[in-house]
């Protein structure tokens, strides 16, 4: 397979997305702030579930925590997706988890061997391949609060050589290509938006309970020791795996803590 080069071969991708008979429809520009900015302010236009925002490069990329994405033109893909799943708002971060697994079967399917650091970086040998933001809105009328749409966003390093990352990355970022990975982002964006498909379907017909052994086998963090900050809160334990919430079951000195959301750093 050649490796991509600029620009973002629509044809290819638009064929895939009909090959595969998906529901996903494409939108792609060249530049943007950001893929997720655009997709919320589309979704927010009523744009439907499984609409697809493409840039090849953004000038403000967003991460998760309020942090930056480095997205430099022609080599990674830079993917939002609208979501629209029938699910309360407390089951919001379910839909994460879901589009991390997503992803490992879209990089699998192209030749990578990921892991998940919860709860939604991937990694290839223990270095990040890919992050996912998911932003949602709410249905302010309905009680229970219930989702109005979720967008998701994938930032996967396809062809970023290692000398291109910054330093402050350059010890914890690769890529597919780095990896030895010959794919590119057309390909990497078809078995996405197969995969993106295929776990909403499952979410939808059967809850995240048959999802979540697939999850806990793809995870990097089980048996380790780690650190997980939220608010201003820590805690340090042993990673056991997540339930079928989703929540990071961590075994602490003081006992076992569900945590649902936070910032994970391996200490041994
Ligand atoms: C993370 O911090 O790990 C999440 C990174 C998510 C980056 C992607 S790139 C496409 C989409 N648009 C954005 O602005 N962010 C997400």
């Amino acid at each position: 397979m050649n490796v991509s080069t600029p620009p973002f071969d629509m044809a290819f991708a638009q064929d895939e997305l009909q090959r595969r008979g998906l529901h996903a429809k494409l939108h792609w520009v060249a530049e943007v702030d950001s893929t997720n900015r655009w997709a919320i302010d589309q979704a927010e236009q009523g744009e439907p579930a499984f609409t697809w925002f493409v840039a090849d490069r953004q000038t403000q990329g967003r991460g998760r925590l309020g942090r930056a994405w480095l997205s430099p033109p022609g080599r990674n893909l830079y993917a939002s997706v609208i979501l629209r799943p029938s699910l309360a708002s407390t089951e919001a971060p379910t839909v994460g988890l879901a589009m991390a697994l997503a992803a490992v079967r879209a990089l699998k399917a192209c030749g990578a061997n990921p892991q998940i650091k919860w709860p939604n970086d991937l990694q290839v040998a223990g270095k990040k391949v890919a992050g996912i933001l998911c932003e949602a809105r709410f249905e302010p009328a309905a009680a229970p609060q219930s989702i109005a749409c979720i967008v998701a966003g994938f930032g996967i390093n396809v062809a970023m050589k290692p000398g291109e990352f910054p330093p402050e990355l350059s010890s914890t970022a690769t890529s597919l290509h780095a990896v030895g990975v010959a794919t590119n982002r057309e390909q990497v964006f078809a078995e996405l938006a197969s995969a993106v498909e295929a776990v909403m379907e499952q979410l939808a017909a059967v809850g995240f309970i048959s999802l979540c052994d697939e999850w806990n086998a793809a995870s990097a963090l089980t048996g380790r020791f780690i650190e997980v900050l939220f608010g201003n809160e820590s805690r340090q334990g042993t990673v056991l795996g997540i339930d079928r919430s989703g929540r990071l079951l961590l075994l602490t000195s003081s006992g076992l803590e569900p945590i649902v959301a936070g910032d994970v750093s391996v200490k041994k």
